[in-house]
């Protein structure tokens, strides 16, 4: 279960060099990550999920740059680290899957050797040491290690991207980021992937990031969830909490445009009017043109993230609390990973 704080993210904001304006991309981000924690990171495409994970590895790209804020990993300054010492942190205690990492794989290399080279930046092992762990790592993510002495392109989606986990998983991480790493996956796949991260995270406990659009298996998946909206966290509490009370009108509208089990016929509501563009956001709560409960102050005034009983949120007029017969899960519209697949089918709904 989450223990000490291990990362903390204060007020951190990250920009784009434009031609005319630099574009906020994260505002004034605010998140707190426990030891053992399987945090859930949604929202809108666009809203900045990626940008975060890359930014707490200092992994962004030009012209995006940090504007402000702080970055704390087990007590040391992020942003005050070397490029050396920030080297011995990536991979071997923060281990990043990148959004679309299937095609991250050398194709013109066999596996082990693109395995090996990810030990061989940080561990001085024994030949016979690095296929041990090899080895293991195949295990851990359910491959026959026959694939060793494969190419990607002989391998299906699911096995190259169980591949990139077993990469990312090799040097024993603390914190291993996952940005949609199973969203270009029939369902099946995800639900044995993520199924076997499970027990592994259970078995060694290391804290685990998750992006994902799918905010049903992000509540079965993990302890919490962090809303993003247009760059900013506006809602985080436990997934047990969240699901019952979501208090967020945004988070609201998530939760709504998932298939529940017991509305199988029923329209499904969510969030309405487009995602927010970030170079022309609207003032006040860049919430409010989409928000039905948006008044004058919403239109004026950005409302802070405020965090109260470990439940964090950033408005003005948040909801109530939600009766129990609406919870997804008390309704089984929860879907836990298993019962995806027979939910989905029962839906029709398509990946
Ligand atoms: N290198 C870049 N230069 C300029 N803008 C960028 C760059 N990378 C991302 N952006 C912008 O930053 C915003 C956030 O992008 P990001 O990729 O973090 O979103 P996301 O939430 O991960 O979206 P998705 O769910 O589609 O992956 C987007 O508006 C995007 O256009
Ligand atoms: S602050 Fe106002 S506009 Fe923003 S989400 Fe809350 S009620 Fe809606
Ligand atoms: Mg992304």
């Amino acid at each position: 279960m989450p223990e000490a704080n291990q990362l903390e993210i204060r007020n951190l904001s990250v920009a784009f060099a434009d031609t005319d304006r630099d574009v906020v991309c994260l505002d004034a981000i605010d998140l707190t990550l426990h030891s053992g924690e399987i945090l859930g990171l949604v929202g809108e495409s666009g809203c900045g999920k990626s940008t975060l994970c890359r930014a707490i590895l200092r992994s962004l790209r030009a012209p995006a740059y940090i504007a402000s804020g702080r970055m704390m990993w087990k007590g040391q300054d992020l942003f005050e680290l070397d490029e050396a010492a920030l080297n011995r942190v990536r991979w071997r205690e923060i281990a990043l899957v990148v959004q679309s990492s299937l095609d991250a794989l050398n194709p013109v290399m066999r596996i082990e050797r693109q395995l090996v080279d990810a030990m061989r930046v940080h561990m001085r092992w024994t030949r016979a040491q690095e296929l041990a762990r090899c080895h293991e790592l195949l295990e851990w993510v359910g491959l026959p290690r026959r694939i060793l002495q494969s190419f990607p392109f002989e391998m299906s989606g699911g096995m190259r991207q169980r591949v990139v986990i077993a990469m990312a998983l090799a040097l024993e991480p603390q914190l291993l980021i996952m940005d949609e790493p199973t969203t270009a996956l029939d369902v099946v796949t995800q639900a044995e992937i993520l199924g076997r991260i499970r027990e592994l995270q259970k078995e060694q406990n290391f804290s685990v990031i998750l992006v994902t659009h799918d905010l049903p298996l992000a509540l079965d998946f993990c302890h919490s969830i962090a809303v993003m909206y247009a760059g900013r966290i506006v809602e985080k509490a436990a997934s047990r909490v969240l699901v019952h009370n979501p208090r967020h009108p945004y988070t609201e509208g998530l939760l709504q445009a998932f298939p529940r089990a017991d509305e199988r016929h029923a329209p499904h509501r969510g969030v309405p009017g487009d995602p927010a563009c970030l170079t022309s956001l609207p003032g006040g709560c860049p919430f409010h043109p989409r928000c039905t409960s948006a008044t004058g102050l919403c239109a004026k005034i950005t409302p802070d993230l405020i965090v109260c009983d470990e439940h964090a949120l950033a408005c003005h007029h948040p909801r109530g609390v939600v009766p129990p017969h609406q919870d997804m899960r008390a309704s089984k519209g929860a879907i836990p990973i298993r019962d995806r697949v027979q939910h989905r089918a029962l839906q029709g709904v398509r990946l």
